[in-house]
């Protein structure tokens, strides 16, 4: 391709790209199509002879567009909602054609500085004191596997050096996320060495049961390692209680480390500061821009008060990497098991300038808003019942009528192209999850979604 070729495929790109952001609600959410289906309708070799742009546009348009669930669709609520804004895109593009890549900070000066710019930032705004250090990593579930690494090397040094103790213990809720025992799996801890907290009324990690379990352990010879609390559980958005885990976590020589992929983004609000209770006190944090502050996908930002711990968990700098580098550039890859790092911190730092903390604030907020007005509606309708408490930008019901009606309108709603909404189980209930987290999704996209999930209860289970 030439760079004639170059410029005349990437107007056409971008100009399909403003055009399906502004044409994306004529999409349906989730592709009707079958596993298999687009491997059938591509051909099973590589092209011999190269192919002209206007080709793999059009593969792009008429193949790939429609095989895809539209993540980035003001209706997508599943999972957790998330979205790639403008600028975070424009990014993306910036960042394939430097094609950069910060290993240390001579390969890429920009890389190195800017990361630490941005997270510089953004720890202010999260108001995290000055001696967090922040690295940006592809996905949550490899920021957890860094923070136990880290917690690792902190309570058996030398880990890296002769391998993983014996008898190592995690702690987590119930409702953590599976990234924690993942972890556990990858840095030789184990998954039966990861315990799962039971929770209070609220799904929030009970203080009690987990002093039990650690005591348990203790009496068994075994040594608590890490302690991994999380601000808003995958299932429901519950938070657990941070400052009085940190106390723990202190008096019991373990690492703390805050799951805070998702809820960390609304620790931004000002009036959601007591979502960051006890933070500072914590060893690792991570949260996900890519989840809530409008970066596409990937990027996820750990933050750790214990640097030295994990430069000590990860470094061994060959010859070949070595430079002179001071305080103000770290070699990166010295706290990463990955040496490649792509530029990833440029989305942010574009999406942070062009919203500015104001936008993002209103933005966040709305999505607050939107989430308590749809629980008033669940409550306020007999035919449905709430299932947690609405505290950050997820909704969680079912229908009265039972687990298959509930999972019956769910898949009807699904079904229909209009939105895409997921599950759970609560207390062995099949329960309906609807996220909100994309930049586009409007007061009337909601009014028009419940509207729908109360035609569908309708034909379920008869009128309110
Ligand atoms: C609370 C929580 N932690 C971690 C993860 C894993 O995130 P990632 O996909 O970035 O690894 C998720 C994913 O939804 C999550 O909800």
């Amino acid at each position: 391709m030439t760079p004639e070729e170059f410029r005349r495929a990437a107007h056409e790109a971008v100009d399909w790209m403003a055009a399906y952001m502004t044409r994306i609600r004529e999409l349906p959410v989730l592709p009707a199509m079958e596993p298999g289906d687009l491997v059938r309708a591509l051909p099973s070799e590589a092209p011999l002879e190269g192919e002209p742009a206007e080709n793999l546009l059009a593969g792009f348009r008429d193949l790939i567009v429609p095989a895809s669930t539209q993540w980035n669709h003001p209706r997508f609520h599943a999972y957790f909602s998330v979205s790639g804004a403008p600028p975070g895109i424009l990014a993306e593009m910036l960042i394939a054609t430097l094609n950069t890549n910060g290993m240390v900070w001579k390969s890429s000066p920009a890389v190195t500085e800017l990361e630490l710019v941005t997270l510089g930032w953004l720890r202010r705004w999260l108001e995290l004191p000055e001696e967090f250090f922040g690295i940006i990593h592809d996905t949550a579930s490899m920021s957890t596997m860094h923070a136990l690494l880290a917690a690792r090397e902190y309570v058996a040094p030398l880990s890296a050096e002769r391998g993983t103790p014996e008898g190592l213990t995690v702690y987590t809720s119930e409702h953590a996320h599976s990234s924690v025992e993942k972890a556990a799996i990858a840095v030789g801890i184990g998954r039966k060495q990861v315990r799962k907290t039971p929770v209070d009324a609220a799904f929030r990690m009970s203080v009690e049961a987990l002093e039990g379990l650690i005591a348990a352990d203790r009496a068994a010879g075994l040594r608590p390692c890490c302690l991994c609390a999380t601000v808003g559980t995958t299932s429901m958005a519950s938070v657990d209680p941070v400052a009085p885990l940190a106390a723990i976590a202190r008096r019991e020589g373990m690492w703390l480390h805050v799951d805070a992929a998702y809820g960390g983004n609304y620790a931004v609000l000002p009036e959601m500061a007591w979502l960051r209770e006890g933070w500072s006190e914590a060893d690792s944090i991570v949260l996900n821009p890519h989840k809530g502050l409008l970066t596409p996908i990937d990027l996820s930002v750990l933050y750790t008060r214990r640097p030295e711990v994990m430069r000590g968990a990860l470094s061994l700098s060959p010859e070949y990497l070595r430079s002179a580098t001071g305080q103000e550039a770290p070699n990166l890859m010295d706290y990463s098991v990955a040496l490649g790092r792509r530029f990833r911190s440029l989305k942010l730092w574009f999406v942070l300038r062009s919203y500015g903390r104001a936008g993002l604030e209103a933005l966040l907020r709305e999505q607050l808003r939107m989430a308590a007005g749809l629980a008033e509606w669940v409550s306020a309708d007999s035919r449905f019942a709430l299932c947690a408490p609405v505290e950050l930008s997820l909704v969680c019901f079912r229908l009265r009528a039972g687990d298959e009606a509930s999972r019956q309108l769910m898949e009807a709603i699904n079904a229909s192209g209009h939105a895409f909404l997921s599950h759970t189980v609560i207390e062995g209930r099949f329960v309906i999850r609807l996220a909100i987290g994309n930049y586009q999704t409007t007061a009337e996209d909601m009014r028009e979604t419940w509207a729908r999930i109360q035609d569908e209860a309708g034909r379920l289970v008869g009128p309110a």
